[in-house]
């Protein structure tokens, strides 16, 4: 096993990991100081790594999960046992130095969404990280009425990270009492029994969403969506929402919905 090398906190873009929490064998989030030039709106990403050993630094696309006013950064991850960056990222510990790169970018952004009245955020797996943010934006909440965060994932312990993000909101100082009458978190598995089973795109065409929300359907005059998941989830969504009249946005054209890959697999 190599050692993570905790003396680079001259390596450019260093960042210092101030905390790590495992959820399970296969995800977990982290904690790094923010970068004082970094400036983001909540939902973006930022490419984050560790050095490499031929003093190139391996680094992938990863959702900010903490919101723009925070004066740290979180990041929330899965652990891939043979993956080139996040063999090593999971061994991290607080003092380490991980890369952050300052150049936020994404389409996940309140920006790129026209006014709604309704905001679904829908999320497989590590999906949900740049839900964590965008979940504790002010914004959010000033822009919608309800606020519907989905989670799927194969097994239930990977749904912990977002049932404690669900958890932590009414207590928030800036959006928990707007959270409190807003926000609802829909969680599904779909290869362990829960309380809730199915994908997503099943439980939409079967309408069993909208009966469990008592919710009548989608409809492109007063639902916005943010898709954060797997290239499966986001193509057969996109279907979904085109064939129910939704137009894509982007950051140049604000759209009734938006897609984004969840990156790191
Ligand atoms: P399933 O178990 O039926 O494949 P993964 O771990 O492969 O990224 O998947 C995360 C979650 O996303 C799983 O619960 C998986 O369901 C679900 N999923 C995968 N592909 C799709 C898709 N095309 N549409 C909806 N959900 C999907």
């Amino acid at each position: 096993m190599t050692q993570v090398d905790t003396s680079l906190h001259s390596i450019p873009d260093g960042q210092t990991v101030l905390s790590v929490r495992h959820w399970d064998d296969r995800l977990f989030s982290f904690r790094v100081t923010r970068p004082s030039s970094l400036r983001f709106r909540s939902g973006e990403f930022v490419m984050l790594g560790l050095p490499g050993n031929n003093g190139k630094p391996i680094l992938r696309a990863y959702s900010i999960a903490s919101p723009f006013w925070d004066e740290e950064l979180e990041f929330y991850s899965i652990k891939v046992q043979d993956g080139p960056l996040t063999s090593r990222l999971q061994r991290i510990t607080p003092g380490d130095t991980v890369i952050v790169k300052t150049k936020p970018t994404g389409t996940l952004v309140l920006d790129a969404l026209l006014p709604g009245r309704r905001v679904w955020m829908i999320s497989t797996g590590t999906g949900v990280a740049p839900f964590a943010s965008l979940l504790r934006e002010p914004e959010t909440y000033e822009k919608f009425d309800k606020v519907i965060l989905t989670q799927t994932c194969r097994h239930k312990s990977e749904l912990a990270y977002g049932e404690d993000l669900a958890r932590s909101l009414p207590d928030d100082p800036l959006v928990g009492d707007e959270a409190t009458r807003k926000f609802v978190r829909y969680a599904t598995t779909t290869r362990e029994p829960s309380e809730r089973m199915g994908r997503i795109t099943t439980l939409i065409e079967t309408g069993e969403l909208f009966g469990d929300l008592s919710v009548s359907g989608f409809d492109p005059t007063v639902d916005r969506m943010m898709i954060c998941g797997s290239m499966g989830l986001n193509l057969d969504m996109k279907k979904i929402l085109d064939d129910h009249g939704f137009s894509e946005g982007a950051n140049s054209k604000p759209g009734e919905y938006v897609v984004e890959r969840a990156f790191v697999d």
